[in-house]
């Protein structure tokens, strides 16, 4: 009897073989029952007959509980009704270990309770979908980084760099010093840039995030690229390049899971370069003609990037901000000093920035100067600052946060469930 799984049956009409996996449900209409099972690649309805199998096979179902695990052997049928297009004539049925009453029951649950439940919810459909969503992000990100040229440079975990600010900076003690989760890899990626030409990393990165949102995590994984010999305008033409990549990817790679996230593909279908860039300026031009309370100078809020998306159909750029809000290192333009050549990148569909990043300050003088106005300590930053003492160009990076993406992707309002256990202020359980 073949080994195979419910991903690989529509190849397999006619053959007999054999499933492991799990009660996903039971149904019963007298002399047939019917056992959906979930076997980690997808659902597949089994028909059991009381004509077609052993007594004890066909007792099982009064002993068969939900995620109950079992070994399942049958003939694969044609069934355009059924999802997959598929069902299993059930001919023998192992049970391997029958489940305790599951907390999770077809029945609405509220949030708090599926959160506490993560390691199980992880089974339901909807979330499975979105995490495989999350999976060919990933494996989208490293293919196009992979083969455009760039190199995977890890930066590390622990850090003594502030790199975003230092109020929300997660400190750890590191034997006598002081350390710090990093908030993000780009300093390292400024290193590898200069060694290898373009460089990239992929890893978590955490931030000390005391504000509850449906847009921040303390805990989230962000692919840096950085390149050298590169301004503004090719960061923003890389950004784009390589988000219209992961959106197709997905559009081909995940239809299984968009269907089932109901997500509306002809939204997605729509984000093909060029995307509109519009500088700072502009934008709030738009929250003024929109009515909404912004200050000029000041940071976009959550509703603020939703009215400016709203304008688009694809991902907007912004660039050119005030260099008062924004990091340290980023260079200032110089038709404008009070300026910063930084840009973020909104998803639309009011996802909010789902890209920061920009060109940053490559002269050794002024960005000293900065470190020391922004009240950082210089000696951790001597390293970063020798990059703009032995061979200094003009190069450029930006970060790409794999949660916001993914749940714009879904369609998922809030990203807690686009990370398999997240991370927030008030939760670090399971
Ligand atoms: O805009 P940010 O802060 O940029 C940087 O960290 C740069 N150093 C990156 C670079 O140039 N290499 O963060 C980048 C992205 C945001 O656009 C957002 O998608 C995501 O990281 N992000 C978060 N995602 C979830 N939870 C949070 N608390 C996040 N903070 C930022
Ligand atoms: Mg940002």
């Amino acid at each position: 009897m073949a080994q195979t799984t419910i991903d690989k049956l529509k190849s397999q009409i006619g053959s007999q073989v054999t499933l492991r996996g799990w009660v996903y449900k039971l149904r019963s209409i007298g002399k047939i029952w019917f056992l959906v099972l979930r076997d980690g690649t997808g659902l597949l309805q089994c028909v059991v007959v009381k004509a077609e199998v052993p007594e004890d096979v066909f007792a099982m179902e009064s002993r068969l509980t939900q995620e109950s695990s079992v070994i399942v052997t049958g003939t694969v049928r044609e069934e355009k009704r059924a999802v997959g297009g598929v069902e299993l004539g059930v001919s023998g049925i192992e049970v391997v270990h029958v489940a305790e009453e599951y907390p999770i029951a077809p029945k609405e649950h509220g949030t708090a309770f599926l959160m506490d439940h993560r390691h199980l919810w992880l089974r339901s459909r909807l979330q499975h979908a979105i995490l495989k969503v999350r999976h060919q992000v990933i494996k989208a990100s490293r293919d196009f980084f992979d083969s455009n040229g760039f190199t995977l440079v890890d930066s590390p975990i622990f850090t003594a760099n502030a790199v975003e600010g230092t109020t929300n900076l997660f400190k750890v003690d590191y034997f006598d010093q002081n350390a710090y989760l990093t908030q993000s890899g780009q300093l390292y990626q400024e290193a590898g840039a200069l060694a290898f030409g373009k460089s990239y990393c992929f890893g978590p990165t955490f931030r000390a995030e005391k504000s509850k949102t449906r847009r921040h995590l303390t805990e989230f994984w962000m692919i840096e690229p950085e390149m050298a010999y590169c301004d503004l305008d090719e960061d923003m033409s890389w950004a784009e390049r390589y988000v219209e990549y992961i959106v197709q990817w997905c559009l081909e790679h995940c239809k299984t899971e968009l269907a089932t996230l109901e997500r509306d593909t002809s939204k997605l279908e729509k984000v093909k370069r060029p995307f509109p860039r519009i500088t700072y300026a502009e934008a709030a031009e738009i929250l003024a003609r929109k009515g909404s309370d912004f200050k000029p100078g000041s940071d976009f809020g959550g509703t603020d990037e939703t009215l400016i998306s709203e304008e688009f159909d694809r991902p907007v750029m912004i660039h050119r901000w005030p260099a008062d809000i924004k990091a340290f290192y980023m260079k200032r333009d110089p038709a404008n000093n009070d300026l910063a050549l930084g840009v973020d990148m909104l998803a639309p569909e009011g996802h909010g920035e789902i890209v920061g990043g920009g060109q940053r300050e490559d002269d050794y003088d002024i960005l000293l100067k900065r470190i020391r106005d922004n009240d950082l300590p210089v000696k951790p930053f001597e390293w970063y600052l020798d990059l703009r003492k032995y061979g200094s160009v003009p190069h450029s990076g930006f970060g790409l946060g794999i949660e916001r993406t993914v749940g714009w992707i879904c369609g998922t309002k809030h990203i807690r469930e686009t990370i398999p256990f997240p991370r927030t202020i008030y939760r670090i359980e399971p």
